[in-house]
């Protein structure tokens, strides 16, 4: 099969004029990503649509939300997904965060040599950053399950206020309400044919 770089519907209107960064990202993923063991070997096709349309939508989700806060973190980022797609296509800045060195010099390699000034790589433990930043939103792709995230946040383990998490799920699942946090469930394309879902998880 050819590889075809589409973008679905939902996506078109923020990223086609971001399509070269796009495929130079890609081409980086497929080429070092696997090389340095930051990806497992996967076919382009895979590496398009798993890793780069669906980092997209939390990008799409952001826009939706038509919130004021502009700090955005990607916690636990490794290959910079969904962080690298996000701040291609975005005129915020987006702080990469992983706790692993060698990935975070392998990203800034990345990040220096294609320009992406409105996006910065930053060695860390995700956990200390969440609980000293208030007003943020934070990106989270494979990082923690969702249920795990919201056992934190019933035992107050993060106490930031006004901060939304978007994670990814894995399957669909109820709506849940809560006093302090509210969780809200999006189904969206990543190919013709395929459906992932993203949690938007809004802390008050
Ligand atoms: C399963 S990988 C997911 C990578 C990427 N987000 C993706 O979707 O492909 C999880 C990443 O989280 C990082 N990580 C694990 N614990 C962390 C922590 N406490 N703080 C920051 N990063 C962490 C790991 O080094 C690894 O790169």
């Amino acid at each position: 099969m050819n590889f075809d770089p589409q973008i679905p519907d939902w996506g078109k209107s923020f990223s086609d004029s971001k399509l070269e960064q796009l495929l130079s990202y890609h081409n980086w993923l497929k080429t070092t990503g696997i090389k340095t063991g930051l990806i497992s070997p996967k076919s382009e096709q895979f590496i398009w649509d798993e890793f780069i349309v669906h980092s997209l939508y939390f990008y799409k989700v952001i826009i939706d939300l038509n919130t004021t806060l502009s700090k955005v973190y990607d916690l636990g980022t490794g290959a910079g997904i969904p962080g690298i797609p996000v701040g291609i296509v975005s005129p915020e800045h987006v702080q990469l965060i992983d706790i692993k060195q060698t990935r975070i010099y392998e990203l800034e390699r990345f990040l220096n040599t294609n320009k992406q000034l409105n996006i910065s790589a930053l060695k860390t433990d995700a956990e200390l950053l969440i609980q000293k930043e208030d007003n943020s939103i934070f990106l989270m792709r494979c990082y923690i399950p969702k249920d795990q995230l919201i056992d934190k946040l019933k035992k107050n383990m993060y106490t930031n206020k006004n901060s939304v998490f978007i994670l990814s799920s894995k399957s669909d699942s109820q709506d849940l309400k809560r006093d302090l946090f509210h969780v809200k469930q999006e189904k969206f394309l990543i190919n013709q044919d395929e459906y992932r879902f993203i949690d938007v998880i809004t802390v008050k």
